[in-house]
């Protein structure tokens, strides 16, 4: 009986939960805080379940993205679930979003104001999924929300700030780049593997 109004309970918070995540999601979606709204063909806010363990946060849109309106769909997002699938995760397990929402145009670096403007909506997605780890892929994603790291010594590694967990690693993209580098991210998830477990 106890266990039923548990379950009960936690049902009702996770779907509060569901509706705060779908009312932000849609504010994103009409956002007009920056230029970016008026070259963007979709916002891309991101996906995945409420209750997420990891949440893995990129850097922008692509163009696969910006046309689609889901995050890593494009080559990155290929090599992306490649590597969540080698540790044994599947997309649909993770939350998997960007630090901006809309594309830069020729998927140009985003601009330090365009991330001050966007890092809000990260957070409060933060706030609502409360995950466990929140995986940075990359230098926007890293020093966006937890400062200017050198990746090539960071990466690999756990990081603790204002009550959230990270682990920094590579952009996928990186690895379409410089195949060297695959090896190293496979590396780093299998680190994170480890802390699954
Ligand atoms: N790269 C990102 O950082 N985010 C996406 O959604 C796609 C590619």
């Amino acid at each position: 009986m106890t266990f039923l109004v548990i379950e009960f309970n936690s049902r009702l918070i996770g779907m509060s939960r569901q509706e705060s995540l779908e009312e932000l999601h849609q504010e994103i979606r009409h956002c007009e805080n920056c230029h970016l709204y008026k070259t963007r063909t979709h916002t891309v806010v991101g996906e995945g379940p409420v209750d997420a363990r990891l949440m893995f946060v990129g850097e922008a849109p692509g163009r696969e993205e910006d046309k689609t309106g889901r995050p890593f769909v494009g080559r990155s997002g290929e090599l992306l679930i490649d590597l969540l699938n080698k540790i044994g995760l599947s997309r649909e397990s993770v939350f998997i979003t960007s630090v901006l929402k809309c594309r830069p145009p020729g998927n140009r670096t985003p601009r330090k104001e365009e991330i001050e403007t966007c890092l809000p909506y990260l957070h409060r997605q933060i706030e609502i999924v409360r995950p466990d780890i929140i995986v940075l892929l990359g230098g926007v994603a890293t020093s966006s929300l937890i400062g200017p790291w050198k990746l090539s010594d960071a990466h690999g590694r756990f990081y603790e700030a204002n009550g959230d967990a990270y682990f920094i690693t590579y952009h996928p993209a990186a690895a379409l780049r410089f195949p060297k580098m695959k090896s190293r991210i496979e590396k780093d998830f299998e680190i994170l593997e480890g802390e699954l477990k």
